[in-house]
């Protein structure tokens, strides 16, 4: 069997990447219609972030002159059970992720596809940041259940996600 290529399998990432974004989205919505803007807001921040990861995908895809395929939009979640669901559901997802990008990363070094292998860096760095991230959050949702204000001063004190990283790789049309 021949091997999966490389840029088959990152136009898949990009359809989860964008995914994610949609999740955010659904996340930030819930929490802004629970009056919570300031978890609001991070997830609509991180929606973002999903968004620039695709790109920097596109971008990477139009450099190699290799196809781009832009994925369907499937409807996602909007109601949770509570206010700890949404965080939860990100943390699952981010450590998902994880999984998927080292499986990319695998899949570019078994090719010997050293730009491919390259470019992925990035992202396995990255993904240690964002699942760290959730879970710290997570961490401090559980442990304020019961006062989700107490969630949204630390979200304003600790700003936690926010700061620009200057290694990341172009995102096509320019990062958000
Ligand atoms: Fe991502
Ligand atoms: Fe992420």
């Amino acid at each position: 069997m021949a091997a999966e290529s490389f840029a088959a399998a990152l136009n898949e990432q990009i359809a989860n990447e964008f995914a994610a974004h949609q999740q955010y989205i659904g996340a930030a919505v819930y929490y802004d219609s629970e009056t919570l803007p300031r978890l609001a807001g991070f997830f609509y921040r991180q929606a973002i972030e999903e968004r620039n990861h695709a790109m920097m995908m596109v971008q990477y895809l139009l450099d190699t002159n290799e196809e781009v395929r832009i994925p369907d939009i499937e409807a996602k979640q909007t109601r949770f059970d509570d206010a700890v669901a949404p965080v939860r559901m990100a943390l699952e997802q981010e450590e998902r992720v994880g999984e998927e990008i080292n499986a990319l990363f695998k899949l570019a070094r078994d090719n010997g596809e050293y730009r491919a292998e390259q470019f992925m860096q990035w992202f396995v760095k990255e993904q240690v940041e964002e699942v760290a991230l959730m879970q710290d959050l997570l961490n401090v949702v559980e442990r304020s259940a019961d006062n989700l204000l107490l969630v949204e001063d630390y979200i304003a004190r600790e700003q936690p996600g926010e700061g620009t990283d200057a290694t990341a790789p172009p995102a096509a049309g320019g990062a958000l």
